[in-house]
């Protein structure tokens, strides 16, 4: 069930103005200049088809600092992973709290709990999209260097999930985007044009060096992500695209590095970028936490 129920899906599927609210009430919310316990006495449940760390543990601590609780299903200890569909666990899940956030490896399953649910549904991160990291990111990014429209971020490595969201975010926060991927590993060209026919200026680029040119943030991902069993084959392409302290010097003196976490130092990052003074990736984790109470605010409180 969608009508009314706020669903926090994907950022292509949320207007500029809700998400520019949700990012500043993050901001407040971490500045202290925000309190209160608002959901007191709704529970949010999580599902998780896939590990976590950040995304389990803000949420968690998230909810209860806003005065509600949680309960956690992890796929093989539920009837989700004996069969039972996302659609019948959607209808009983609604009847029980009063949001619910899945991680999981299908989009397809995201939009059938939103679909069959009449609580709110928040993406924990699919095989497509991330939303809730790029929302802390770009939090992240106005801590350290101010709005972010107008400004350029440089995406280098794998053309993934977290990838998608950070095309979907180019467009609805009006900032450049310039992705580096190996051509096997390219965001779908669809999202990038859905960026581009929205206000977004997306482009591929031919090398690392080209994208970090003279840009603000510099963002990279695991090469080998939950779902892989090809992990050589990918390491061997994404070689040339490790951030390294040579790369990161093609950016400007200021300009920040970001990495969603769980780091493979040593692989797509090197000890000296992810340990340097550039780097804002503990940040961006610590805003993990304020974003998602905002989330949380926006589903679930007129
Ligand atoms: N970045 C992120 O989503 O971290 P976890 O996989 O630990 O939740």
């Amino acid at each position: 069930m969608t009508g009314s129920v706020r669903h926090f899906l994907d950022l292509d599927q949320l207007d500029a103005a809700t998400l520019r609210a949700i990012i500043n009430h993050g901001l407040a919310i971490k500045r202290g200049a925000w309190s209160g316990k608002p959901l007191a006495g709704k529970t949010l449940a999580l599902i998780f088809e896939k590990p976590s760390t950040r995304t389990r543990v803000s949420f968690e601590v998230g909810m209860r600092q806003l005065g509600g609780d949680v309960v956690v299903l992890d796929s093989p200890g539920s009837q989700l992973g004996r069969g039972e569909t996302v659609g019948d666990t959607a209808r009983v899940l609604s009847r029980y709290v009063a949001a619910i956030m899945i991680r999981t490896d299908s989009a397809t399953k995201l939009a059938e709990l939103a679909e069959f649910g009449s609580v709110p549904v928040i993406n924990g991160l699919t095989d497509r999209s991330h939303p809730c990291q790029i929302m802390a990111d770009v939090m992240t990014f106005e801590e350290h260097l101010g709005p972010i429209k107008g400004r350029v971020v440089a995406w280098v490595g794998d053309g993934n999930n977290v990838a998608t969201s950070w095309i979907h975010a180019a467009a609805r926060f009006e900032f450049e985007l310039r992705l580096a991927c190996p051509e096997q590993l390219k965001p779908a060209q669809a999202v990038v044009d859905w960026a581009n026919a929205n206000g977004g200026r997306v482009r591929f680029v031919s090398s690392p060096q080209e994208a970090v040119a003279g840009v603000d943030c510099v963002v990279t991902d695991t090469w080998v992500s939950m779902n892989h069993q090809d992990r050589s084959e990918r390491i061997n392409l994404l070689l040339p695209y490790r951030v390294d302290d040579a790369l990161m010097a093609g950016a400007k003196p200021d300009a920040v590095f970001m990495h969603c976490l769980p780091a493979h130092r040593g692989e797509e990052v090197t000890d000296a970028v992810i340990d340097g003074p550039r780097s804002v990736v503990w940040d961006e984790a610590e805003n993990r936490l304020h974003i998602q109470k905002a989330i949380l605010i926006w589903c679930l409180v007129d």
